[in-house]
Formats: C-alpha cells, sequence, structure tokens
C-alpha cells in the first residue's frame, strides 16, 4: 500500500497534446507510424466510432463467473480478466508465460474467439470483430475491483503505442498513472487509448464502481491508421 500511495502522490496532469511538435509528413500514414514508433508518446486517445461502451459494460460484468486472477503471483488486488479472443477464455496471460508452449514461436500459437465468452456478450464480440484489425491475438476484459489496486509494473523494455485499451468506464477516482508521464486520459464513460506499457504504469479504482477494460493485441489494418491519424489531428490542433 505504502508503494501505491508513493505513486498516486501528486496532482493529476495529463500531456498536453497542443505544445506538441509534429514532424512534416507527406502521407497520413506517415504520421502514424512516427506517433506509434518514435513520437515517446505515453498514451494516445483513440475516438472509436460506434462504440456502444454502455451496453459493452453490462455485457462483460455479466461473465464475471469466467474470471481468472490475474498475475495471481504478484501483490495486486481485485485484478482479473477472461479471454474473448486467445488461446482458451482462461489463458488470459502472454502465450510464453505457460509451460505447455515453451519451445514455440508466437506463430504456432492458435488463437480464435472464446465461445464461453462471446455467446454471451454478443455486443462485445460484434465490436471487436468489427475493429480494422488483422492477426488478433489476446483480446481480453479486465476487471479492476472496486478499491482494487495494479502495483507499479512495465511489461516491456522498448518505446511503442500498443496495445489498444478500450475502457468500458473509468469511475470518477479509478486513475491510471503512469511514472512521469501523467494520466492516462480515459473518459468516466468509456473511450480508448493506445498505451505505450513500457513506461511503469499503476492503476487504482479508488471509487464503489468495478472499472473494465478491454485490452486488444493484434495488426492494425489501414482503417485503424485513419482513426489514429484523425484522433491526432483533433488533439494536436
Ligand atoms: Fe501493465
Amino acid at each position: 500500500m505504502d508503494e501505491l500511495l508513493k505513486f498516486f502522490d501528486g496532482d493529476s496532469w495529463t500531456l498536453d497534446y497542443k505544445k506538441e511538435t509534429l514532424p512534416t509528413y507527406e502521407h497520413y500514414a506517415h504520421l502514424v507510424n512516427w506517433a506509434v514508433d518514435d513520437s515517446n508518446w505515453p498514451y494516445l486517445p483513440i475516438d472509436l466510432p460506434n462504440a456502444d461502451y454502455k451496453s459493452m459494460f453490462k455485457e462483460a460484468l455479466q461473465v464475471k463467473d469466467l474470471l481468472v486472477e490475474h498475475r495471481d503471483s504478484e501483490s495486486h488486488k481485485g485484478w482479473s480478466s477472461v479471454c474473448v479472443h486467445g488461446e482458451a477464455y482462461n489463458r488470459t496471460r502472454a502465450w510464453n508465460d505457460y509451460e505447455d508452449n515453451q519451445g514455440k514461436t508466437e506463430k504456432d500459437i492458435k488463437y480464435g474467439y472464446c465461445k464461453e465468452v462471446v455467446d454471451r456478450c454478443p455486443i462485445i464480440y460484434n465490436f471487436i470483430n468489427s475493429l480494422p484489425f488483422t492477426n488478433l491475438a489476446r483480446v481480453r476484459i479486465m476487471y479492476l475491483e472496486a478499491g482494487g489496486y495494479i502495483l507499479p509494473h512495465n511489461d516491456r523494455s522498448w518505446n511503442k503505442l500498443n496495445p489498444l485499451n478500450i475502457g468500458l468506464n473509468q469511475p470518477e477516482g479509478c486513475i491510471f498513472r503512469m511514472k512521469d508521464k501523467g494520466d492516462v486520459p480515459f473518459p468516466v464513460n468509456g473511450g480508448a487509448c493506445l498505451v505505450d506499457i513500457s513506461n511503469v504504469h499503476s492503476v487504482w479504482n479508488n471509487s464503489s464502481t468495478p472499472r473494465v477494460h478491454i485490452i486488444v493485441h493484434g495488426t492494425q489494418l489501414e482503417p485503424f491508421n485513419k482513426m489514429v491519424y484523425d484522433s491526432i489531428k483533433k488533439l494536436c490542433n
């Protein structure tokens, strides 16, 4: 708890994109590539058209019986998840964390929609299926119970705006903070951000409502890159 209090000490702030200088570019894809790979931006809000966050939030709460405690070997509190798409609904960790996957490469891993979840979450299924992504890997619903927290950690060592984190809600009092980079600006009633999880980050749901997000790992297709471009232009102008 001391670690958490120390991490969340200080005022809330978020990156002001209007102060950021964009490089010159000939095609919008160049700007998107720069943003994702070279900007060192810690997070980037993305407008996802047609996202019915409220309905997806309700659906996600209906499959709580399938939740797997997340990173149970670590000291987080109230953090659990289930795969919408993955190796199996309860294989929520990265493929190479499983003993029976040792010696394989990710190409050997068979990902697919998890029937146990999508049969009960048709709105979530249709939305994820409509996202302009290919090579979908893990797509997980992540729960953080009221009062729960994810202790400060980072998930990789190199910078990249990835994965896509879709917040179905972000209760008042729940903060997703990145060390030295401010608070990730998820709207209370749902919204999405690309997040660079090489930054040390922590989430503290200091509220009386569960926080539910969907994390999407996959390859972005052209229409998604256009959404990223439109979001950058809106934020930076
Ligand atoms: Fe993380």
